[in-house]
């Protein structure tokens, strides 16, 4: 079988990296991939936005399965298209992707179906939405209703900051058309929770939980990254175990009621506060770092489990664990988020230690030399026993990879 994986980041990697391993599986391609997938399959010049391109490349190819890493294809409608030539495709449709490229239509879907997340106002207009900031108690979050690169979310202090983030959003379009409609949102305070969940025709069944790291230095601080660190298994209280479960069967009995017809990944992103789990965001695709520490922990074909997600079969059962912890540290350009130099040397180890495997997420060749090529670079992945034996092994990976220009939490699950 042949298989394409859209994308080109540590994701991606992950994901080819995993359905190598499937006996069924006998060509990757990845669209446009990065250097690390180009020693599993063949990297093809199409940016997941191409997507009359890629639609030629599936048949021209006669690929079998198409697997989207990125949001952006899908709430552009790939899904449609690939199906419409009558090419098997894994995401969501373009209805069910709106639980990604609009906010507040999560929102009102959590409310509509009393599913636990903070209280919130949806505002089309910018002097409603100053006049929203006097009825409210501090801190708030402002986030822009659309698709914002996970920019678009400010933590607002008072009254004050509140303006200026409406106005930066709404008046002068800092997040383009994505903050035309902004949600305020009500302040919740806990550790986060990472849930990706495979959904089947509207049945969820989730996949271990993960932990990300999301502020770029030591001890939580900094700006606020795509996340540069992930552990999984996350161990949590029976209590709020049986919350989550009892969350997943409102989504589940939810998007039954509302006539979806989701199949495709949905990440789910919890906050715990005070012991209660309540849902922040849907997005609609593989978690970045999350599916890095999540596929080597996954024992079953993921071939097979996503084939059978499409074709209805799918049981809980399909999804088989290992005991093993796995702790992902991501080494980043140094200054990402921000402003950060792209072209630098990095030298790989010639063998990964036992118990360690290297993903890429933002890596090129210029010539025969690997340099870095995006903010988040590579993830070093340990595996062990304990948390504490995959955090060592980790961050011993991470020690042999030289490069003037990679920089990295050195708190990652400790
Ligand atoms: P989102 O894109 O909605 O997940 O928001 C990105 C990040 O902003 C989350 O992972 C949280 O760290 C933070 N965040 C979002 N909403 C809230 C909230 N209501 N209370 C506290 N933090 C939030
Ligand atoms: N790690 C968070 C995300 O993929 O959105």
């Amino acid at each position: 079988m042949k298989v394409l994986i859209i994308g080109s980041g540590g994701r991606e990697h992950a994901l080819g990296w995993k359905l190598d391993q499937s006996p069924q599986v006998d060509e990757l391609f990845f669209a446009p991939g990065n250097a690390g997938t180009s020693f599993l399959g063949t990297n093809v010049l199409i940016n997941a936005m191409e997507i009359d391109q890629l639609v030629e490349f599936a048949k021209s190819e006669a690929i079998d399965l198409t697997v989207v890493g990125p949001e952006d294809p899908l709430c552009a409608g790939i899904v449609e298209r690939f199906e419409e030539e009558g090419l098997k495709i894994f995401g969501p449709n373009l209805e069910c992707s709106q639980f990604e490229s609009s906010k507040d239509f999560t929102k009102k879907f959590l409310q509509r179906h009393e599913i636990p997340t903070a209280a919130y106002n949806t505002y089309t207009d910018y002097d409603s939405a100053v006049k929203g900031l006097g009825e409210v108690s501090y801190p708030i979050v402002i986030k822009a209703d659309g698709l914002a690169l996970g920019k678009g979310v400010v933590i607002v202090s008072d009254y004050d900051h509140g303006v200026q983030t409406l106005d930066e959003m709404m008046n002068q379009a800092q997040f383009g058309e994505a903050g035309a409609t902004v949600v305020i949102e009500e302040f919740l305070d806990g550790p986060e929770l990472s849930l990706l969940c495979i959904v089947s025709h509207n049945r969820v069944i989730p996949l271990d939980l993960a932990r990300d790291y999301k502020k770029a230095y030591d001890g939580d601080q900094g700006l606020n990254t795509g996340g540069v660190g992930c552990f999984s298994p996350v161990p949590i209280p029976d209590d709020v175990e049986q919350s989550i479960n009892e969350i997943n069967k409102m989504i589940e009995q939810g998007l039954i009621e509302d006539g979806f017809d989701f199949t495709g990944i949905l990440f789910v992103g919890f906050i715990i506060q005070d012991g209660k789990p309540y849902v922040l965001e849907f997005n609609v695709r593989f978690g970045d770092p999350e599916t890095e520490v999540l596929m080597p922990r996954l024992e079953s074909d993921l071939f097979d489990i996503l084939n059978k997600a499409i074709d209805d079969t799918l049981i809980d059962e399909d999804l088989i664990w290992s005991n093993d912890k796995a702790v992902g540290v991501i080494l980043t350009s140094i200054g990402y988020p921000a402003e950060y130099e792209q072209g630098h040397a990095i030298k790989l180890p010639v063998a990964n230690p036992v118990g360690t495997i290297l993903f890429h997420n933002g890596t090129a060749f210029d010539g025969d030399n690997l340099v870095n090529a995006g903010g988040r670079v590579l993830t070093a992945v340990g595996l062990g026993k304990t948390q504490e034996e995959a955090r060592l092994l980790a961050y011993q990976l991470v020690g042999r990879i030289e490069s003037d220009n990679l920089t990295y939490r050195t708190d990652i699950a400790k």
